[in-house]
């Protein structure tokens, strides 16, 4: 038998928007646990976390190892999945707390819990409001209607993806797409015309794209700017904005799975069973 170890591991999120689209049950880990370690950009958020906090811990420094030769975005993350580890180590119950959803293109949250506990710790993840629910609720698009898919900019560049015209297109990070140093925090024309054109090999190039930013506070504003597909290079981009793109192609029928599923339907009428 595994003897359970002491510290604790908890994964919040805050949500997109300042106060509001924190879960109850987030916001007691929050009170409650001894540390608070936290990856947030919302300054307002931060200051909030800080005051109802025992202990907080900003991991938002860790951004700058970036700037140090040799070192890249994966090394900022497993510095700060090891800050939170070092905490729970020390037998702390500790919250580490990230914008939107902790578990959706945060890498950090799913490390830390893995390494917790193949160390024996108790550790999960409070799901949370990410970008994609905002993105649902502000443009009134549900996936269920067509489908959908959802990727990562630069991975969808530099490998080969099936990309279905029919269902709607998330492609997430579009403001750092192509880069291959992982270490920029923001992309220039020359990338975003390798994504564009190879977006073209699926879309026409006049296909309507939606530039998507949630607002993170009750006075910012929605961005949901409609673009053509053509007009993406010369887009102005954030490191926050999401592209949409809408299905282009009506969906079509699989027949020989409808021929299938009409058969069942006639045998049960008739009363047929297989043998
Ligand atoms: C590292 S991911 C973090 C996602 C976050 N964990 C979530 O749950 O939404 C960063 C990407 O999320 C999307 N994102 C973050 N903030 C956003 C916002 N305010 N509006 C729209 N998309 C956003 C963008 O695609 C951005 O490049």
């Amino acid at each position: 038998m595994t003897m359970q170890q002491a510290g604790q591991l908890v994964c919040v999120g805050t949500g997109m928007r300042m106060a509001g689209q924190l879960t109850p049950i987030s916001k007691s880990y929050i009170e409650s646990f001894d540390v608070v370690i936290a990856a947030v950009p919302n300054i307002f958020t931060r200051q909030w976390l800080q005051e109802i906090a025992k202990q907080y811990v900003c991991l938002n420094d860790h951004y700058q190892d970036t700037k140090i030769d040799g070192k890249t975005r994966r090394d900022t993350y497993r510095r700060m999945a090891d800050t939170i580890l070092a905490e729970v180590r020390a037998g702390k119950r500790v919250c580490a707390a990230f914008y939107g959803h902790p578990g959706i293109f945060a890498c950090i949250s799913h490390m830390a819990i893995a390494d917790a506990r193949k160390e024996g710790f108790e550790a999960h993840m409070e799901p949370g409001i990410s970008a994609l629910d905002c993105l649902v609720a502000d443009l009134g698009i549900d996936p269920g209607t067509r489908g959908m898919q959802s990727m990562e900019a630069t991975q969808f560049m530099i490998y080969q993806r099936v990309i279905d015209p029919t269902a709607m297109f998330i492609v997430w990070q579009i403001g750092i797409a192509g880069d291959l140093t992982m270490k920029r925090f923001d992309t220039e024309q020359a990338h975003l015309q390798i994504i564009t054109d190879k977006l073209a090999n699926t879309y026409s190039l006049d296909h309507e794209v939606i530039l998507y930013e949630a607002a993170t506070h009750p006075l910012e504003q929605v961005r949901a700017e409609k673009i053509r597909l053509r007009d993406v290079p010369q887009a102005e981009l954030k490191q926050f904005t999401t592209l949409v793109i809408p299905a282009e192609q009506d969906l079509k029928v699989d027949q020989q799975v409808m021929d299938q599923l009409k058969a069942l339907e006639r045998d049960r009428a008739i009363g047929y069973t297989s043998p």
